[in-house]
């Protein structure tokens, strides 16, 4: 298990302004990305659910996450890092700051769902402790690719 250590550039809650630039990501990172309308709907939500990572105020974007705030647990619904900034840490970074969310909204347990395929993000979520509960056949279309249903036991501070 890594620890979380905040560093000075947390990722912050999403603006309407960084909608061009986390389309674009979306659209080069996933097969069936996310619309214009369920990023705007994610905006609209207090307190945000949806978070970008940046150096400084205007740098350019380097990633963004998407979750849902549930009964005593966190559903991670959406992560992706620009492709020019993969595998330096971005989306480490945004995990932790998932972590440390769950722990400030006394969330027990974060959910997500993973392409078997997928070996980035089942390398990131192994990291940080997530462990497979489950598989879920035929879950993404239109490949009917299987999920597996992941789960991380939020560690104390
Ligand atoms: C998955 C994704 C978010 C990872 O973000 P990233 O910024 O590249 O990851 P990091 O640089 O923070 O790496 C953190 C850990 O992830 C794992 N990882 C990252 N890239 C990997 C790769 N190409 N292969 C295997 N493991 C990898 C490693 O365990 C790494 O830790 P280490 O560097 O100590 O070995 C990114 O690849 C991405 O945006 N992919 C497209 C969208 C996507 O698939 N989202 C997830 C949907 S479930």
């Amino acid at each position: 298990m890594i620890p979380f250590s905040p560093s000075g550039e947390d990722p912050q809650p999403a603006q309407r302004r960084d909608l061009p630039e986390i389309l674009a990501v979306e659209r080069q990172s996933f097969s069936q990305p996310w619309t214009r309308a369920m990023f705007q709907e994610e905006l609209a939500k207090v307190p945000s659910t949806l978070y970008v990572d940046r150096p400084g105020d205007a740098g350019p974007l380097r990633g963004y996450l998407c979750f849902w705030a549930l009964a005593g647990e966190l559903q991670l619904i959406n992560i992706a890092v620009h492709p020019a900034h993969r595998g330096t840490g971005v989306g480490r970074r945004l995990m932790k700051f998932l972590i440390e969310e769950a722990r400030r909204r006394e969330a027990e347990k974060i959910f997500l769902e993973v392409r078997p395929s997928n070996e980035p993000a089942l390398g990131l979520y192994a990291r940080l402790g997530f462990e497979v509960l489950y598989r879920r056949p035929r879950y993404y279309t239109p490949e009917n690719e299987d999920a597996l249903v992941m789960s991380l036991s939020v560690p104390p501070a």
